[in-house]
């Protein structure tokens, strides 16, 4: 009986996927931090040479014969050469009165404590980074202020921008994929002590209960705990079973025999006829019950077993040889001859105890249903498979019920005289199922049983 697990979601896969959106959401935000902060860099270099220049202008003011004049150095505008040929727009104001320039561009509001202002406006459908500054001219008898406000396209700055936007994306994209491959990496590493603990699980042996005494990381230690007395349970009720069926089957069997003796003698000891004959009763009762109870314990038996098979190397003739050896005098009783057939020797690797088990049940059949005096072939061979047949001389299966016979407790038509149980074919089909092969039932052609166990 095997259950596959439920499975619902990938650790791995929830683990990179966590990992993965947390790094897409650092590195966008890498992108725009390093952006906005590039974009203030360099708008303040803008700034500095426009501030630096429209002080050279305002330097350049003074009176002349009682007038205010600015005369504009050629070094103010040269300064603010860019790559992109920004323009330059500029306007000069006397006391908040136009006096050359773009009379257009205005100055900027309140310019608090004499300080320059800076702004970015539109100005002749483009933006501009715009900057007033003002001074005070004082002579002889008067006092006046020159103002100016001085604006620059920002073709140049856009470019920048634009190149540091790149390369500012250029560096999320890298912190991204280095984040990918350490998630992955992460993932891997945090996963894989649960994938080596899952494959030393699967690696083990049926039989193999004890405990995992490899270390786990810390959160994994209840599993392994839970895992641990789990398997000290499993192998302990294994046990007590395995020692149950055996304890079961010695008391079950040797007060029966005990009876069973005991009522053979009284047999020869009584002489009236009806008295005779309930002891016969008695005698079979007594018989088929034990047949049973034996039947119901092997059967328990190698149910138990076959859960978990022990291999071992053997050799099949012999394990034959021994099995005829024992079972002759139950088969002198009936004037039948086992004849061992087939290879001398067919090494094959089983567990001894269900291979004999299957082999008596089917011998044991072979007898119980042949008439007296006849011969029971039994033969071993190795190919094309390893199998068993025994074949017999009697009425053969009852073929409209061949297929069932092999169930729990069945049995056929042709055994109403018989003593048994129905576990016999039930037994030799499990410890055949146990090792990987099957049982075969047919009738020959010149008549007789014929069951083959391969494996
Ligand atoms: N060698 C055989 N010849 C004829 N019938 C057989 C033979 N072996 C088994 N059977 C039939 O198969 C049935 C099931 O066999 P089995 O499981 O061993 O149970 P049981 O022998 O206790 O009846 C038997 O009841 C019998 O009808
Ligand atoms: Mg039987």
């Amino acid at each position: 009986m095997q259950t596959d697990a439920v499975v619902s979601g990938s650790l791995r896969n929830r683990l990179v996927l966590i990992l993965i959106g947390g790094a897409a959401v650092l590195a966008i935000f890498l992108f725009f931090a390093v952006r906005s902060y590039a974009v203030q860099v360099a708008q303040r270099g803008q700034d500095n040479i426009l501030l630096a220049s429209v002080t050279s202008m305002l330097d350049a003011a003074a009176f002349r014969d009682g007038v205010a004049e600015v005369d504009i150095p050629y070094a103010a505008f040269s300064m603010l050469n860019t790559p992109a040929d920004d323009r330059v727009f500029y306007a000069i104001y006397q006391d908040d009165t136009f006096l050359s320039g773009y009379n257009d561009l205005g100055l900027l509001g309140e310019n608090q404590g004499g300080q320059p202002s800076f702004q970015t406006r539109d100005y002749r459908d483009t933006s501009v980074r715009e900057v007033t500054a003002s001074r005070t001219l004082i002579g002889a008898d008067q006092r006046t202020e020159i103002q100016i406000a001085l604006a620059q396209t920002q073709d140049a700055l856009a470019d920048t921008l634009d190149q540091i936007s790149r390369n500012a994306a250029l560096l999320g994209l890298g912190f991204f994929a280095l984040a990918v491959a350490l998630s992955i990496w992460a993932t891997q590493a945090t996963i894989s002590p649960l994938s080596r603990l899952t494959n030393s699980v699967t690696r083990r042996g049926p039989q193999d209960l004890s405990p995992f005494t490899k270390p786990v990381p810390q959160e994994m230690a209840p599993l392994v705990t839970s895992l641990n007395s789990l398997m000290g349970r499993l192998d302990q009720s294994l046990s007590q079973s395995e020692d149950f069926i055996a304890e079961a089957a010695h008391r079950v069997r040797t007060p029966l025999a005990t009876v069973r003796s005991y009522a053979e003698a009284t047999l020869l000891r009584v002489n009236k006829e009806e008295n005779r004959e309930a002891m016969r009763s008695m005698v079979k009762a007594i018989d088929e019950s034990s047949r049973a109870a034996g039947q119901l314990l092997d059967h328990a038996m190698i149910t138990f077993r076959a859960d978990h098979l022990e291999r071992e190397e053997l050799d099949l003739v012999d394990l034959v040889r021994d099995l005829i050896l024992r079972l002759t005098p139950v088969a002198d009783m009936k004037d039948l001859t086992l004849d061992l057939r087939g290879e001398d020797t067919v090494t094959y690797a089983g567990d001894p105890i269900l291979l004999q088990n299957a082999l008596r049940n089917m011998i044991d059949n072979a007898m119980k249903y042949s008439p007296a005096d006849g011969a029971i072939e039994i033969s071993v061979r190795s190919e094309p498979v390893v199998a068993v047949t025994v074949s017999d001389q009697g009425p053969g299966f009852p073929l409209d019920e061949i297929e069932t016979l092999t169930a729990r407790f069945t049995r056929g038509r042709n055994a109403d005289n018989t003593i048994g149980s129905g576990l016999g074919l039930t037994i030799a089909q499990d410890v055949a199922t146990a090792h990987g092969g099957e049982i075969t039932l047919r009738n020959r052609e010149e008549g007789g049983a014929c069951v083959i166990l391969s494996l």
